[in-house]
């Protein structure tokens, strides 16, 4: 077996508390771009092509397991939380059993550092396994490196140890290498680790400690150096988090730009990193875009607009103000401003949803038109069918949905009711203001409600008593001066 055909596993340690989040959600969970800073570190495993993907918790361990269940994951607890060292033995545990002389490297990762590219740490395998290393610790420089493990080298420049913060003599703090916490190691790391003790000022196992019992073996052990080392950034409270969640839509939103989106104001903008947008898309001030959402060629997407798990098919336009999740837009539709297109609504080619509408669970076909103020839920509608402001198609009866079907080229006059299930066939034509509780059948105009009556002069009588001639005499005198000749006709 080369090198490079060796498999690698990897190995998440997320057991840590973050009690600097005040939170009761576990830091890990916490998410930036659209995900949980713990799924970041997973998505990269599996980019790498990972065996094996061990994710150590503990605090929280429910809630984070849930988190990543669906995902191809093992995980292995730690209850108690003794320090890395012994966090990584932990995972190991759930390592498949190496066989003899054919070992996998093992990567281990952090739950909370989302900004670590895959490139990164493919580079770093990469130069692991061409290298012959026996461990490689990834590294940065910083000008002031306090708060982290500081890299100490021998005089010829090799890598002989880590020291922490709280262990490290003055002139160890002194110096600008860092440990990110991120290494590659060989398949006798987890033989090794159980060397590790404890006695230092945390009184906790340090996993850095295996640099140092690789190097009193005489191992090939090997620094990486970090472009960087903004990469490794974690989040300790929510400060952190909206750096961490800043960096990235700068990140996100740049390769959006570089792809041929135009993105207005940026800045105001949140792109979840799950999001895949056309060339052309353009997008407005304040938009925010989440989840599984894809957008097509040439779709404009208005100001202070939330789309979640949507799909936008080319040249639709989206107005200002409006909010999809689960929808399906088809090509050259208009929406908004101020729609609401909430799950199962599927919108074919060139319809036309205007303000205050609301859909749910509602398939139009292609040219259906609803401008104006409607709640279109659990309905079927067919091409071309005009629906009227104000229409409701009533759904719900108190216990149960219906669902209801209207057919194509239907014309729906204003402030219909349609109480559901009701089917109404092509070409049909409903008087405004109806409450539609039978079926219309294609064809037919339906009217239902009630018959209008005109009361001759009724006007004069109201307007005549309990002292409202006076203020009509004052406020609109042209009135009072009609009344008058309608009640002395002739004059
Ligand atoms: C660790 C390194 C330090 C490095 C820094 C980079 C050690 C001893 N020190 O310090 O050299 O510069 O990371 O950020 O490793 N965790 C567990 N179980 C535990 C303890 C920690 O799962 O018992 C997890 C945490 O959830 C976290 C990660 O391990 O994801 C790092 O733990 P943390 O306590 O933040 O380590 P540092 O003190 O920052
Ligand atoms: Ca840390």
């Amino acid at each position: 077996m080369t090198e490079h055909s060796r498999p690698l596993d990897v190995l998440i340690l997320a057991a840590g508390q973050g009690t600097r989040m005040k939170s009761n959600l576990p830091k890990v969970l916490h998410p930036v771009a659209g995900r949980p800073m713990v799924a970041w570190a997973v998505k990269a495993a599996f980019e790498l092509g990972a065996r094996r993907t061990v994710v150590v918790t503990g605090h929280g361990a429910e809630r984070v397991e849930a988190a990543l269940a669906g995902s191809d994951v093992t995980f292995a607890r730690q209850t108690q939380q003794l320090g890395t060292g012994h966090a990584f033995l932990c995972g190991a545990a759930a390592l498949p059993q190496p066989e003899p002389g054919a070992g996998a490297d093992i990567l281990v990762l952090y739950g909370d550092t989302p900004l670590l590219r895959t490139e990164t740490l493919r580079a770093l395998v990469e130069s692991h396994r061409t290298q012959g290393s026996a461990m490689t610790v990834l590294t940065g420089e910083l000008p002031d490196a306090t708060g982290y493990g500081r890299i100490v080298r021998g005089e010829g420049g090799e890598v002989e140890r880590i020291v922490e913060q709280k262990d490290a003599t003055p002139a160890e703090r002194a110096i600008r290498e860092f440990n990110s916490g991120v290494y590659v190691f060989d398949a006798q790391a987890p033989e090794l680790a159980r060397e590790i003790g404890n006695t230092n000022a945390s009184g906790e196992y340090y996993l850095t400690d295996l640099l140092g019992l690789y190097h009193a073996q005489g191992a090939h052990v090997r620094a990486f150096r970090l472009d960087d080392p903004q990469e490794v950034l974690g989040a300790n409270d929510r400060v952190g988090l909206t750096e961490l969640e800043r960096i990235l839509q700068r990140r996100i939103q740049g390769e959006h730009l570089r792809a041929g989106v135009s993105l207005s104001l940026p800045e105001t903008i949140l792109i979840e990193d799950t999001v895949q947008l056309a060339r052309d898309v353009t997008v407005e001030p304040g938009v925010i875009l989440r989840g599984a959402t894809r957008v097509a060629e040439g779709v404009t997407i208005g100001a202070y607009s939330v789309v979640t798990d949507s799909v936008i098919e080319e040249g639709v336009v989206i107005k200002p103000h409006s909010v999809l999740e689960g929808a399906r837009v088809g090509a050259g539709s208009e929406v908004g401003p101020f729609a609401r297109l909430r799950p199962g609504s599927v919108l074919a080619g060139g319809v036309h949803i205007g303000n205050f509408v609301e859909t749910k669970n509602a398939r139009l076909a292609s040219g259906v038109k609803a401008g104006h103020l409607a709640y279109l839920g659990d309905v079927t509608i067919g091409e071309e069918t005009n629906v009227g402001a104000g229409t409701i198609v009533a759904n719900f009866d108190g216990v149960n949905k219906h669902q209801s079907t209207i057919g194509a080229g239907v014309f729906i006059g204003s402030n219909t009711t349609l109480l559901a299930p009701r089917v109404v066939g092509d070409a049909a034509f409903i008087a405004g203001g109806s409450a539609i509780h039978d079926d219309v059948p294609e064809g037919a105009m339906a009217v239902a409600r009630g018959k209008q009556r005109n009361i001759g002069g009724w006007a004069s009588r109201y307007w005549n008593s309990a002292g409202r001639r006076e203020k009509l005499e004052q406020k609109l005198p042209w009135l009072a001066g009609w009344l008058r000749r309608q009640e002395k006709p002739g004059q």
